[in-house]
């Protein structure tokens, strides 16, 4: 994918332990067009890449905007944004890219949690132009963590927006088995946020009855689908093309040994979340790690993510 170098043209402390960055083509261009829910890959100093949504109204082509939760448990690349990042310093990034696409709905729900609210508020911008029909509900521990409160509020979209604070009242918290107790074909639900709360949603929507194709989610940073390279076993994978046999120890990827080996896979997110790597697999079973295949297409074992998963039989062979 292509790379842009941008220039960061405004930060914003949005909430405590957020931070909000703008940023704007090095050379003065238009940026390329995005849809709602995309997200950039962004180059951070020391060499980090990490991935975040955009969250500026889709229409948008003088700006990028993102908001980064600086989070303790992360791998540094919240650190590098809040600390080392400031507005006039020229970085790279990718082109857009979506993973997250809304679809056309006659009702949508939108469910934020934390720093998820990013791909949600540019949702929420996007059906708001649209003059769509949705709701938003959006989860924070307080009211001090919560970042955009004041752009919601003044957003032609405020009145649609319900928060729920952890730190709250009982009474103010998100009913989700009342809100979505009734499964809808004609509505789609958007959730993104830390795993537990999108665990909750789907696991949810799933009791209930609501159709998978409905229910759309998105991670944000470390996707908890890695697995402890402690307990991993060794396995060869096979390419069907050439024949070749690569082992694959513990600790490293199918993708990290066939690059090692000239053999490079389409990758994106490394982390079972995009689908980007997605490969099929003509024997063998695979240990499905990622967070992007269906229950019934784990199951099928005809296809893996080689960016995170790993095999429960000694050999894969590929379809390479
Ligand atoms: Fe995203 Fe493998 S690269 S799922």
């Amino acid at each position: 994918m292509s790379q842009l170098q941008v220039k960061v043209t405004a930060r914003r402390e949005e909430a405590e332990g957020i931070v909000s960055l703008e940023l704007a083509a090095a050379d003065g261009k238009p940026l390329p067009p995005f849809s709602a829910g995309s997200h950039i890959d962004v180059h951070l100093p020391g060499g980090l890449m990490r991935q975040y949504s955009l969250c500026n109204p889709p229409h948008e082509s003088h700006r990028y905007q993102i908001g980064v939760l600086r989070d303790p448990n992360s791998r540094g690349g919240s650190a590098a944004v809040h600390e080392a990042v400031r507005p006039g310093d020229v970085i790279s990034i990718s082109e857009p890219c979506n993973h997250f696409p809304l679809v056309q709905a006659r009702r949508t729900l939108l469910l934020a949690g934390g720093i998820g609210v990013t791909p949600i508020l540019c949702m929420a911008e996007r059906l708001a132009a649209d003059g769509a029909e949705f709701d938003m509900h959006y989860c924070a521990r307080s009211p001090a963590r919560t970042a955009f409160r004041e752009r919601i509020a003044q957003s032609a979209f405020a009145g649609r927006v319900a928060y729920h604070f952890d730190d709250g009242e009982p009474g103010q918290k998100l009913d989700l088995a009342t809100l979505i107790a009734v499964p809808d074909a004609n509505t789609h639900i958007y959730v993104c946020g830390p795993s537990g709360f999108i665990g909750h949603v789907v696991d949810t929507a799933k009791a209930i009855g609501w159709p998978a194709s409905n229910v759309h989610f998105e991670y944000f940073g470390a996707a908890p689908a890695s697995g402890d390279a402690a307990g991993d076993a060794p396995f060869d994978v096979k390419l069907a093309s050439s024949g070749q046999v690569f082992t694959v120890p513990a600790g490293r990827t199918v993708i990290q040994v066939l690059a090692e080996h000239g053999v490079e896979l389409p990758v994106s997110c490394e982390q079972g979340v995009c689908g980007t790597c997605l490969t099929r697999v003509l024997e063998g079973e695979p240990e499905h790690r990622d967070l992007y295949l269906t229950d019934e297409e784990r199951a099928a074992n005809d296809q893996f993510t080689p960016c995170c998963s790993r095999a429960r039989s000694a050999l894969l062979v590929l379809d390479v």
